[in-house]
């Protein structure tokens, strides 16, 4: 079974077995029979290095549902297997706020708290209520709240120390009713609605600001394959940063603590020579170094060993470290 269409990467990687799962019943059943098993969500934040010897489980769970809602805020609860961005869209047209500016990110909602997703200053644990996950060895649901599941920059317990062990079947957000507290200081969206006149916005305003900010830059999965960022943006030391900033006086960074700056990794790879640049099927997105990108038929392996080259010389160039954002199976 082929999991191309089911990767946004679009990696012609094998399945040995693959079963899509619509309720939490089914989903119960098969994990008493059957543990060795390869979890599959919307596939956008992955790459396939090789074929997967197991059985592919694809989480399709459905529905939407508003659990409680009072005058301020509405908690709404999506099962795992929703689009992230039909979600959204569902959420502006109802007027829930919170979510508008991680608008158009790939994938679905079950992953989402997985790597905490974040985009134009707002991360999923900004709105985050709750989690259920089904324990894989005991088929027990358990419920996370925001606290449990220890949210860092594309970070959270899912891919630590619970890693491989649960399934997330829905997660709640809390989100706002009225007076949405609207995130606009980065600086390309304020750009974007001054450009459109737009002085006083609403939730949609910025849906639309993020969409035509993010499709000016990012690829859309259907036309070119990608997991959007590759690499996190390193954090480093002050220390560190100062070092590297007196040969390099012009690199961006963002103070993140007293202690620590985030570098964008997009400029360091711009600075290394590699944006734009293609190997064979693998390349280097054209107007976001951050992303690498498949032009047909690159293997796994070939966008890795991109990744690597990076990784290297940027290494050798600046002394810092990029990690790998997606996932590597
Ligand atoms: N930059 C360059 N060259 C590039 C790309 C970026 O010089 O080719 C520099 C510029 O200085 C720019 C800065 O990097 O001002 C930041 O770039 P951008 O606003 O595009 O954001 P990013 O830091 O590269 C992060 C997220 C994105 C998210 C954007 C917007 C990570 C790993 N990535 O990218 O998330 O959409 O911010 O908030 O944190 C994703 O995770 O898949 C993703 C797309």
């Amino acid at each position: 079974f082929s999991l191309k269409k089911h990767n946004t990467f679009g990696i012609n990687a094998l399945a040995k077995q693959f079963i899509a799962i619509h309720t939490i019943e089914e989903l119960a059943t098969l994990l008493q029979n059957e543990k060795d098993i390869f979890i599959l969500g919307g596939g956008s934040n992955m790459l396939l290095t090789k074929d997967i010897n197991k059985l592919v489980v694809h989480i399709n769970l459905k529905g939407i549902e508003v659990i409680d809602k009072n005058e301020e805020y509405t908690y709404i609860k999506a099962n795992a297997g929703e689009n992230w961005h039909e979600f959204v869209l569902y959420c502006i047209k109802n007027n829930y706020g919170g979510i508008e500016n991680l608008s158009l990110i790939p994938g679905n909602v079950g992953t989402t708290p997985i790597q905490n997703i974040g985009a134009y200053g707002v991360e999923i644990k900004d709105v985050f209520f709750s989690c259920e996950a089904m324990e894989i060895e005991t088929q027990k649901l358990i419920i996370f709240d925001k606290d449990s599941c220890q949210f860092g920059y594309r970070e959270s317990i899912f891919k630590n120390e619970l890693k491989n062990q649960y399934i997330i079947t829905s997660v709640t957000f809390k989100l706002t009713n009225k007076n949405h507290k609207l995130n606009t200081s980065y600086g390309a969206i304020e750009t974007e609605l001054a450009n459109q006149n737009i002085t006083t916005p609403t939730i949609k305003d910025v849906s639309n600001a993020v969409i035509s900010i993010r499709k000016s830059k990012l690829p859309d999965p259907k036309e070119l394959g990608s997991s959007g960022s590759f690499f996190k943006n390193p954090i480093i030391s002050k220390e560190k940063y100062s070092k590297i900033a007196l040969l390099f006086p012009d690199m961006p960074h963002y103070n993140i603590s007293d202690s620590e700056v985030k570098v964008p990794a997009g400029w360091l790879i711009e600075q290394a020579g590699f944006k734009g640049k293609r190997f064979g099927d693998a390349g280097i997105h054209k107007n976001q170094a951050l992303v690498l990108v498949n032009y047909g038929n690159a293997t796994g392996s070939e966008i890795l060993a991109v990744s690597k080259d990076i990784q290297n010389t940027i290494l050798n160039k600046f002394g810092i470290l990029i990690e790998a954002e997606v996932n590597i199976i």
